[in-house]
């Protein structure tokens, strides 16, 4: 009898997980309908954040930017780019004529402590391997290129295409001394500290950049996403769009606008209690609602919170690991590899359990569970980005609506659509296959199969930052010659 007792206990634990995790499947799950949906409530609150200031969770930010580089750039110029898990030094030479002569990258972990210090310690940090780089990638040559694209991937208020103060953090970094300061200056303070003369001709967010460098290969790129430890998008609006801007001239008649699409809300959704308790527990509660279901800093840790409660549920995964209970340990790429584990015992599985949240010894249904929940939560993450994505291409009249919907025939006499390339970045969706995969699927899915040939994804690596030089270069005050 108490054998048939145990028997029957366990596979009711067996059963509380099943149950557990059809819950959180049914709560995360994203048929087309409700991407739909998300689609739409992107577009109007793109309107909405376009119209007044703090009209929206979507800031919609002016960037100065109104000309994208075509491929005319000429000469030496660097790049630094500050904003996730690492950070990165570039140079490159650019010989007009959409060509790249020469490109060098350094990356750089940030060391934790930097990301909470203060402005002037992060800064000292930035602009002393910022000389390093230089003395590497010149030798002993004299400084060629004194003009410094800098890729600051934060919600910035631009007051010019070189300066902006610094909104709020988010990603993980909190120096309060930074906040509404130029951040600017606090970069040129530094150069000057370090003993750099040069000149900081571009202040651009990574999506900005990565649209740059979309744009300098293809000039039917009008849209960028970056998909990293953040999340965001921008793209190219019309000037006379941006409403809480009365009067906005631009010299194209347009303007790159940063959505901060990270913060973006909507009761469509598909929100779940694991979503809600990494919400409270974060720095930054009610803030980046859309980042935090998409994006690299917070995969691992949903995932992590799934396995957390059914390991408090039931026993399969063994004695409580006081591991499931510490933020962040379980990281995305972890995550990713457990997901993209293609031994027949998922050994890699097996391993990352044991190494990082110490369960140990687990049969291998616990272990294809494990894939499961990572598959929901990073399916999830695929397609609420598709989702934000063809949200601007409605916006913009590019998703083969136009003229139905929004009464504008913006793709031609006929509505007849027109090519359209976004540009993405960000070391979630080039390094996850499965990520990109899911996403891609999505954006076809959602456009359906007569517009989706329209409407083209293209990699651009290093985007953020190679695209902010470039920038750099349109806005140089210095001439071709001096440069070269
Ligand atoms: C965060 C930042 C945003 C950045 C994104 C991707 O959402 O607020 O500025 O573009 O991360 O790095």
């Amino acid at each position: 009898a108490v054998m048939v007792g145990r028997r029957v206990k366990s596979r009711r634990r067996w059963w509380n997980v099943v149950r557990a995790l059809d819950e959180f499947e049914e709560a995360a799950s994203t048929p087309v309908g409700r991407l739909r949906q998300v689609v739409d409530a992107m577009a109007v609150e793109m309107h909405a954040g376009l119209a007044s200031e703090g009209g929206s969770k979507l800031k919609m930010l002016l960037t100065y930017v109104d000309n994208l580089p075509d491929g005319s750039e000429n000469g030496t110029y660097y790049a630094l780019h500050i904003g996730g898990t690492n950070f990165r030094l570039l140079r490159i030479q650019l010989g007009g004529q959409r060509s790249i002569l020469g490109h060098d990258v350094e990356r750089k972990p940030i060391p934790q402590h930097l990301m909470t210090s203060t402005s002037e310690e992060l800064f000292d940090f930035i602009t002393v391997s910022l000389k390093e780089f230089i003395e590497t990638t010149n030798g002993a040559n004299q400084i060629r290129g004194k003009d410094l694209g800098f890729t600051f991937s934060f919600p910035v208020k631009q007051t010019s295409l070189s300066s902006g103060t610094l909104i709020k953090w988010t990603k993980g970094f909190s120096i309060d001394d930074m906040v509404e300061k130029d951040v600017v200056e606090c970069l040129q303070k530094a150069l000057c500290r370090t003993g750099l003369d040069m000149n900081v001709a571009a202040l651009v967010n990574d999506s900005v950049g990565t649209l740059a460098l979309g744009h300098f290969y293809d000039k039917d790129t009008v849209a960028a996403v970056v998909i990293g430890t953040g999340t965001n998008a921008c793209y190219l609006e019309r000037a006379d769009a941006v409403i809480k801007c009365q009067g906005l001239l631009t010299s194209s008649g347009g303007m790159v606008i940063n959505m901060e699409w990270g913060n973006f809300w909507s009761s469509h959704l598909p929100r779940t209690s694991y979503d809600i308790d990494l919400d409270a527990e974060s720095q930054n509660p009610n803030d980046q609602g859309f980042e935090k279901m998409i994006s690299g800093m917070y995969l691992g840790d949903i995932v992590r919170r799934v396995i957390h409660k059914m390991s408090l549920e039931s026993d399969v995964f063994g004695p409580v690991s006081s591991n499931l209970s510490a933020r962040f340990v379980l990281s995305t790429p972890l995550m990713a590899a457990m997901h993209e584990d293609h031994t027949p015992n998922l050994t890699e599985v097996a391993k990352i359990l044991e190494e990082t949240l110490n369960i140990k010894d687990v049969p291998l249904k616990v272990r294809k569970l494990v894939v499961k929940i990572c598959d929901v939560v990073t399916r999830r993450a695929a397609r609420l980005a598709a989702a934000g994505i063809v949200g601007i291409l409605k916006k913009i009249g590019r998703d083969g609506t136009a003229g139905i919907t929004s009464g504008r025939v913006k793709s031609g006499k006929s509505g007849k659509m027109r090519r359209t390339v976004v540009a993405i970045e960000g070391g979630l969706y080039l390094s996850y296959t499965i990520f990109q995969e899911y996403l891609n699927e999505a954006v076809s899915e959602i456009l359906g199969e007569e517009i989706a040939p329209f409407v083209t994804l293209k990699i651009m690596e290093d985007g953020s930052g190679i695209g902010s030089a470039m920038l750099a270069a349109s806005n140089s005050n210095q001439n071709v010659d001096t440069n070269t």
